[in-house]
């Protein structure tokens, strides 16, 4: 028997959530403000580009354990409700909880007072405890529980994930259980905690990954410098039990809703605390400095010296995203990398198989949908994103499309065998090349 369960928000997070409890055999209540995204919703329609979401939203409508709803009044018969709302990066690099305080405010009139909240998207360490004030509802129950979903992978990391953070205060344990039990079908080890834990779990892990990330961008950078290679050096580290083999791909910088914004809210954290996290906020400068190496690449690719003027060059672009499978640009690397390029005078022509023209209204730059027409007339290519397909291109046709043939491949994407035959000359990231 399914716990009644009630989703706050049907963003990213809130919406795969919503859809993997129903399809783990929860009843499922799915709560947003923004009315049309709803009816859509309840149409079995989803636009967010995630695999097997939108079959699972279809699936739990059809087997009614899924509903879709803009009145947050539904949300009074159940068990547990997860808070599923956005909390953006503030200028200050802090999170920004409005959207929370006002969702707690009408919350505190609906919930039965035996209902479990949950936040469940990345909140500030110290939010679980301080959300029966901010509701003003003293006696409110709150778990923390936080995701730990990459996006376009998001249903597979909720249905299989490494781990499940619970994170309750002592007196709280039965509504801990409640939470854990949710995730019962998963199989998934359960990791008890105090609150304070469980959200820097959460805030630990994606700075970590943007460390790791950091170093290896830094250490591609040594590769070049001493002729050595990248792919070699990551090999042989990921061999070791105690590194692990995963994500330790060089490219142009890490990116996403999550790592960029996770990482600066750690920091800020740091600070308030009276702790210097020096690690971190070197990682972060590594990643800006990586936008800064892309950019005397492709100045080197168009005219020879690594300070050479861009200024009338024509560069094609190959990829937007921030990374392969999926067209969501925020905090992209590949767009900071196309702004600099356009503010060094440069024209730039992107091709990426998930971004329309009409998501960069502000880019500046224009975007094709075909790659072959950003490759027309380019003095360099320039790879941004990992999408596989780019290795199965013409290359041969691109070689006739473009002015000048190099490519500058920041994600050692493709390799020499893909350009047989052709006279392309590859710069790629952390090799000798
Ligand atoms: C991340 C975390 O992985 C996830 O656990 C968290 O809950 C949300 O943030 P996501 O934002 O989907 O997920 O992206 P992820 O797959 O982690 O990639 C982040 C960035 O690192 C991307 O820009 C990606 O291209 C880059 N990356 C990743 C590399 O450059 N090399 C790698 O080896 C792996």
């Amino acid at each position: 028997m399914g716990s009644r369960v009630g989703v706050m928000g049907a963003g990213y997070v809130g919406l795969t959530s919503a859809a993997c409890l129903a399809h783990l055999g929860h009843h499922v209540v799915c709560v947003d403000n923004d009315v049309a995204k709803v009816e859509q919703l309840c149409a079995g329609t989803v636009s967010i580009v995630e695999p097997r979401l939108p079959e699972l939203v279809r699936e739990g409508l059809a087997e009614h354990r899924l509903g879709f709803t803009a009145d947050p009044t539904a949300l009074r018969e159940c068990e547990v409700v997860l808070l599923c709302l956005p909390t953006p990066m503030s200028p200050d690099g802090t999170a920004d909880l409005s959207v929370l305080e006002q969702a707690l405010h009408t919350l505190s009139t609906i919930l039965s007072p035996d209902c479990v909240l949950v936040t469940k998207s990345t909140v500030p360490v110290g939010t679980a405890a301080r959300i029966p004030a901010m509701s003003g509802s003293a006696g409110l129950t709150v778990v923390s529980n936080p995701e730990f979903l990459r996006e376009g992978h998001a249903v597979e990391d909720f249905l299989r994930p490494d781990r499940i953070v619970v994170g309750a205060e002592p007196p709280d344990r039965d509504a801990a259980d409640r939470v854990a039990a949710l995730y019962a079908e998963t199989g998934a080890p359960v990791l008890r905690s105090d609150p304070a834990s469980a959200e820097l779990a959460k805030y630990a892990s994606n700075a970590f990954l943007a460390v790791k990330l950091s170093f290896v961008n830094t250490m591609a950078e040594l590769c070049e410098q001493v002729g050595a290679d990248i792919g070699t050096v990551t090999t042989a580290m990921g061999m070791d039990d105690r590194i692990g083999p995963a994500f330790l791909a060089p490219g142009p910088g890490w990116g996403g809703s999550c790592l960029p914004k996770d990482t600066r809210a750690l920091l800020r954290t740091a600070e308030a605390a009276g702790v210097d996290f020096a690690l971190v906020r070197d990682a972060l400068r590594a990643n800006d400095h990586q936008h800064a190496l892309v950019m005397r690449k492709i100045r080197r690719a168009v005219t020879g010296a690594v300070d050479g003027s861009l200024s009338g060059s024509r560069i094609g672009v190959l990829g937007l995203a921030f990374k392969a499978g999926t067209g969501d640009l925020r905090e992209s690397p590949a767009v900071a990398v196309a702004r600099q390029l356009c503010r060094h005078d440069a024209t730039v022509t992107a091709y990426d198989p998930c971004v329309p023209e009409s998501d960069c209204p502000d880019l500046g730059i224009r975007v094709v949908d075909d790659p072959y027409l950003a490759a027309k007339d380019a003095d360099a290519l320039v790879i941004l994103t990992e999408w596989p397909e780019f290795r199965s291109l013409d290359w041969p046709k691109l070689e006739t499309c473009v002015d000048q043939p190099v490519i500058v491949d920041t994600r050692n994407l493709l390799d020499d065998r893909v350009l047989t035959g052709t006279g392309f000359t590859l710069l790629g990231t952390g090799t000798a090349r």
